[in-house]
């Protein structure tokens, strides 16, 4: 099938509920663009699981807070579209932001618990944004599986608990982080860094791992644990920690002794831009 690209939303739902009635199945990918080769990996997994392949690019404004990077975000279709053609997409749907937020849109989906951590303090009503978009595109796409990457590990969580809250039915799949060959996360916003920047960005993947070694040694104490994270972060020139995070996987809550497996989670800005990563630390 030769990729499609869908912009109205009645024509996407049309679409996936004729495919749907044939008995076809539906994997999403849902993007924000700017794809790269972790959004390689998502397209892959999610073709492994459906019939018909649909990725959404649509930069989200309800995201982003006042003074974020919505304006600036990168964007590149034509690139975007040789890469979904290079994966096999079916279709690519990329809706308006008037078509998805029409005058006097007011219906927003928000979690009591889950986004009161990590990201969710530093960025208040990004998670009631991130789980309203999905919820809708949710809607309109109706897929039988949707893949996130664990990268946005808080994101992926925040949409396992939506979806199990409100009965959506769709499963949902986490895709490991993909990296840089020196180990830095890959993500749009990389591209905003400068070439002085780019060394200190790998400090979060070098605090992930020194963090892995002491918990391997024998360490057991998370505040030591985030101490030394921090510390090694902070012998980079231009980094400053949003936070490091020792954290229950489900709950998100803080863990003080890492005596079974635990979420170490991180955010920092190196210049101005804003980096997150996570590992899961095993005792
Ligand atoms: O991870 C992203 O790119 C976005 O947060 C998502 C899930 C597409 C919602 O806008």
């Amino acid at each position: 099938m030769k990729i499609e690209i869908i912009s109205d939303i009645e024509e996407m739902q049309a679409f996936s509920d004729g495919r749907r009635r044939q008995g076809q199945t539906i994997a999403l990918v849902p993007t924000m663009g700017f794809l790269h080769a972790g959004h390689s990996s998502l397209m892959s997994r999610a073709r492994q699981s459906g019939d018909i392949l649909v990725v959404s690019i649509f930069v989200n404004p309800a995201q982003f807070g006042p003074g974020e990077d919505f304006a600036t975000y990168p964007r590149n279709m034509k690139n975007d579209l040789s890469i979904t053609g290079e994966e096999g997409v079916d279709i690519v749907f990329t809706p308006g932001d008037k078509a998805l937020y029409p005058e006097g849109y007011e219906t927003y989906v928000s979690l009591t618990n889950l986004p009161e951590h990590l990201c969710g303090t530093f960025r208040p009503a990004h998670f009631r944004g991130v789980a309203t978009v999905v919820a809708k595109l949710f809607n309109i796409v109706t897929p039988h599986v949707a893949i996130f990457g664990q990268k946005d590990y808080q994101q992926l969580a925040v949409i396992r608990r939506m979806v199990r809250d409100l009965n959506f039915g769709i499963q949902i799949i986490g895709a490991p982080t993909v990296r840089d060959p020196d180990g830095l996360a890959m993500s749009s916003r990389n591209n905003y860094l400068t070439a002085r920047e780019r060394p200190a960005a790998l400090s979060l993947y070098r605090s992930l791992m020194k963090a892995a070694q002491l918990v391997q040694s024998g360490v057991r104490d998370a505040a030591r644990v985030i101490h030394a994270a921090a510390e090694l972060i902070q012998s980079y020139a231009d980094t400053k920690i949003d936070y490091v995070s020792i954290c229950d996987p489900d709950t998100l809550d803080d863990v003080k002794t890492i005596d079974r497996p635990s979420l170490m989670a991180l955010a920092v800005r190196v210049g101005k831009t804003r980096l997150i990563d996570n590992m899961i630390l095993k005792p």
